[in-house]
């Protein structure tokens, strides 16, 4: 796919999220499939550029390009430096966050909370646009404020003329915060308004979710966020399934054994060990999700705190599985909840 001026190996988009695609997530999820993954957003607030967080952040090292870092923030001339400061430390591309409705960015009138003041949109978008010429800038945004202001198209339409290159929409408003079921003809509009790559996200969690996706709103490509949490292989489920209209079969044990062992050591890399165990627990959560006896091992592996404690824990737990050849992700499996437990 051509996008923002770069050859994606397909249209598939891993979505930022805060606390979750750092890195490493990032580089597996590209590992597995993903034509694009959107860093964590970075705060426009330039008092905590120098944070261990920022810092981390903004740190690309070895990862596969392209690579698009996310800003947020509500003043222009902040979110130009931001913008400059990234590109400066490696980003080939800036998205900007106007999708995010958590409280600590919609409080200080950024992310979501932002498309209901559309001269502002259009203020920070000319300010970021202009502040790094040679970088292409892209827009992640929701349908609208809320569901009386679905003002998405009209987001999207000040968004071209500001020379934004494409755009992930989210089908949800900024009021629906997580509820209720994506909707995706706001999207379809967006779509039919504008020139530019449009991105659909929310709520896509199959091959065949994608497949219609993309059929009912005409996007350019699809963007997961939480189905990815866990499962980082989805990528090249969707992408193996819209090339040949065949689903691949789920991963082994075994072979989910190996995805984790390799995140995990990218993990106590990245953000040294003791932090990088607390990381790796909410991943080895994930990763056991719907698998026999894993709520216990998941309460055993919050006590531990040493890498080699919870490589062996996480070793022990799928090794029983790969032995038994356990249904992998079957997401049914409480029957046999508890059989590691003895
Ligand atoms: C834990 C978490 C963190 C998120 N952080 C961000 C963020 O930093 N920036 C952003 O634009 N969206 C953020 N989002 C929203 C996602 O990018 C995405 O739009 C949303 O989860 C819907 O897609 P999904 O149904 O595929 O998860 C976050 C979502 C989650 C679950």
């Amino acid at each position: 796919m051509q996008f923002a001026g770069f050859t994606l190996r397909n249209n598939l988009f891993v979505a930022p999220m805060a606390g979750v695609t750092d890195r490493p997530f990032r580089q597996l999820c590209k590992s597995l499939g993903a034509g694009l993954a959107v860093s964590e957003m970075v705060t426009s607030n330039s008092l905590l550029y120098g944070s261990a967080k920022t810092r981390r952040r903004a740190d690309h090292q070895g990862e596969a390009d392209p690579i698009s870092v996310q800003i947020a923030g509500a003043d222009p001339r902040l979110m130009a430096d931001a913008a400059k400061y990234n590109v400066d430390h490696g980003a080939q591309i800036i998205d900007i966050n106007m999708g995010c409705p958590a409280k600590k960015v919609c409080n200080v009138m950024a992310g979501s909370a932002l498309m209901q003041d559309q001269p502002l949109v259009a203020k920070i978008l000319a300010a970021v646009v202009s502040a790094v010429p040679g970088t292409p800038v892209t827009l992640k945004l929701r349908t609208g404020w809320n569901r009386d202001n679905r003002n998405a198209a009209a987001i999207a339409g000040i968004a071209e003329s500001c020379g934004i290159r494409a755009l992930a929409i989210h089908g949800r408003t900024r009021s629906d915060q997580y509820q209720g079921a994506a909707e995706y003809d706001t999207i379809a509009a967006v779509k039919a308004r504008v020139g530019i790559p449009v991105i659909a996200n929310g709520d896509i969690d199959t091959p065949q979710k994608a497949k219609s996706v993309l059929a009912h709103t005409g996007a350019d490509g699809v963007m997961i966020g939480r189905a990815a949490q866990g499962r980082p292989w989805i990528f090249r489920e969707i992408e193996h399934y819209l090339a040949t209209g065949t689903t691949l079969p789920p991963p082994t044990a075994a072979e989910i054994h190996g995805i984790l062992r390799r995140h995990l050591a990218d993990l106590y890399a990245f953000y040294g060990e003791e932090t990088g165990v607390k990381i790796a627990r909410k991943h080895i959560s994930w990763y056991t999700k719907g698998l026999g006896g894993a709520a216990q091992f998941r309460a055993r592996m919050n006590q531990l705190s040493d890498v080699d404690e919870q490589f062996a824990a996480a070793d022990e737990f799928f090794l029983y599985h790969a032995a038994n050849d356990s249904p992998c992700h079957a997401r049914a499996a409480e029957e046999t909840e508890g059989a590691l437990a003895a």
